[in-house]
Order: C-alpha cells, then sequence, then structure tokens
C-alpha cells in the first residue's frame, strides 16, 4: 500500500524517521508532502494513495474525491474538524484520530499561558501568581484533566465543566464538577477552552459567557479559534479593561484587536499547541500503527466517522 504522509506543519524529523519505519517494515510505501503551499498540491499527492496521515490539513471534499483509491485518513492529533466527515464515510474512507498522544504538550502550553498573562507578558511590571487562584476547564476530556492535574501540582483550585463526564469520572480525578457552564465561568480566575469546534460550540463562547467571568480573569484557548464569538469578544475587551484573552489560535481579526488591547490580548503565530518532538512522535507513530492495524487486522477502535 502506498501511504501519504502529508503536513503542511511537518513532524519533527524524527517522527517522520519514526512514521516511514514502521510502514516500510510492514512492507508498505511511505512518501512525504511537506509544507505544500496549496491544496492543489495535496489533491495531486492524493490521487494514487491507499492511506493518509495527516495533522491540521483540510481535507475536504475536493481532496476525498481526487483520492480514487484512498481507503483510510489518520489525523495525528485529536481535533476532526479539517476533515469532511460526511463525505468520506460516503466514499468509504475511514477517518480515525490518535487520541490522547499530543496531549500532554498542549496542557503544558495552557500553563505557559498563564504564567506569560499573570506576569504581563513578561514586561518587568509586577505580576501575579496562580498558587491559590481558581482554573475552570471546560471540557475534561484528554488536555483538561491533564491541564488539571499540572493546575493542582501549582496550588491552584481547579472546577470543571462537562455534560459527557459522570460525577464518579470527576471524583476519581479529584477535581470539583460544577453544575453549569455559567458557574463554571462565574468561579473560574483563568478559563481553558477543551471543546472541539463542532455545530454545537462554534462561536458559544460569547459576550453573556465571558461577562461571567470574575474581576482580571484570563480566558485561554488552545482548542479552536471558531468556538470564540470574535464579535462578541472584541466588544467584551472594550467593556471589561480587566480581562485577558490569550490563545493558540489567533483570531481573524488579530491585528486590530492586539493594536486595541495589546496588554490583555495574545496569540501564538502559528498553532503550537501540540508541536513538540514527544507529540510528533507520539501522535505520529500511532497513526502509522493504526493504519498497518487496519490493513492487516482491519482493526477500527479509532475510527470517527461511521
Ligand atoms: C489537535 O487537534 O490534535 C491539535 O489541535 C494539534 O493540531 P496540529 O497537529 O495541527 O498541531
Amino acid at each position: 500500500m502506498k501511504i501519504l504522509i502529508a503536513t503542511q506543519k511537518p513532524f519533527s524529523a524524527i517522527a517522520v524517521k519514526g512514521i516511514i519505519d514502521i510502514i516500510e517494515k510492514a512492507g508498505h510505501q511511505a512518501i512525504t508532502l511537506e509544507k505544500y503551499a496549496e491544496k492543489s498540491d495535496l489533491i495531486k499527492a492524493v490521487e494514487d494513495v491507499d492511506a493518509l496521515i495527516i495533522r491540521s490539513d483540510k481535507v475536504d471534499a475536493e481532496v476525498l474525491d481526487a483520492a480514487k483509491k484512498l481507503k483510510i485518513v489518520v489525523r495525528a492529533g485529536a481535533g476532526v474538524d479539517n476533515v469532511d466527515l460526511e463525505k468520506a464515510s460516503e466514499n468509504k474512507v475511514v477517518v480515525m484520530n490518535t487520541p490522547g498522544q499530543n496531549s500532554n504538550a498542549v496542557a503544558e502550553l495552557v500553563l505557559a499561558f498563564m504564567i506569560y498573562m499573570s506576569r504581563n507578558q513578561f514586561n518587568p511590571s509586577t505580576g501575579s501568581e496562580l498558587k491559590g487562584k481558581t482554573i475552570g476547564i471546560q471540557a475534561f476530556g484528554n488536555v483538561g484533566r491533564l491541564v488539571a492535574d499540572k493546575a493542582k501540582a501549582l496550588g491552584m483550585k481547579v472546577f470543571a465543566f462537562d455534560p459527557f463526564v459522570n460525577a464518579e469520572q470527576f471524583a476519581e480525578a479529584n477535581v470539583e464538577a460544577v453544575n453549569s457552564l455559567e458557574e463554571l465561568y462565574q468561579k473560574s480566575d483563568f478559563l481553558s477552552l477543551h471543546i472541539p469546534a463542532t455545530a454545537q460550540t462554534i462561536k458559544s463562547i460569547n459576550y453573556d459567557l465571558i461577562n461571567k467571568l470574575p474581576k482580571n480573569a484570563c480566558l485561554i484557548n488552545t482548542a479552536r479559534k471558531e468556538v470564540i464569538h470574535e464579535e462578541d469578544l472584541a466588544k467584551i475587551l472594550r467593556d471589561r479593561q480587566d480581562l485577558k484573552y490569550i490563545t493558540d489560535v489567533a483570531p481573524d481579526h488579530y491585528d486590530e484587536l492586539s493594536k486595541d488591547f495589546a496588554t490583555r490580548i495574545f496569540a501564538t503565530s502559528k498553532k503550537m499547541g501540540a508541536q513538540t518532538a514527544e507529540a510528533n512522535v507520539n501522535a505520529g507513530l500511532a497513526a502509522a500503527k493504526q493504519i498497518i492495524d487496519f490493513f492487516e487486522k482491519g482493526i477500527v477502535k479509532f475510527q470517527v466517522n461511521k
């Protein structure tokens, strides 16, 4: 089988080597397409491949239709909002992710974000400490759980809200669950988003919700830019001079926002939450193994489309 590793934002060299080793040892052919400039490059590259490993690369209907022999796409990472799942199912292509494999890297970035903002973006003015502060975790999945553990180690008080996690699971994680999103926001000096971008969550972080945050709170987004209601964000940053926003996924109008609220907003220049050598190796190798298991044993454990 021919397996394409298509990554606009490449994995580390060691991860690429590991992925290729797994593929070749299993008797398949690996090809790479890195840092490609145009969608047409991807469309051309998928023409005769049987499997595809991607990161945030967009696999839409056009890409899927061009990939006539494609049987499986594995997103080396968590979010699959970049893949047209319906079209993949229609074309009988299995789509998987690699849950948990890059979560620690993202969770560590959340800590870095909290420190960066509470130390005034490393300007030498008086900042504040995380110890004794509260953090609210919106969605208690792989990343949320790791953020909770790390925040506790820093002496923070952790709250979480997730309608898909039951009381027993919260108790096991030793985290206090709150009854509503509103309550979570009210209680959080730092509010960390870990929701996927879905029809239900897109633009759901709106003015009313953000306005529930206590004085001097900071909203942290290592999830997806689409979950933020950007007009509302601009309005609340204007209305509430105490609030801060830090994100790994720059808002569409970041230049204007950072001009207006320079000390209270920060976005990384490129999504870097999962951009560590460890996360690249974990997610990339898991993706390669999942493809081999799929071809050799028909295993579809991490399939996300049906
Ligand atoms: C994910 O969904 O796994 C993260 O957002 C990481 O995305 P990336 O592989 O594009 O860095």
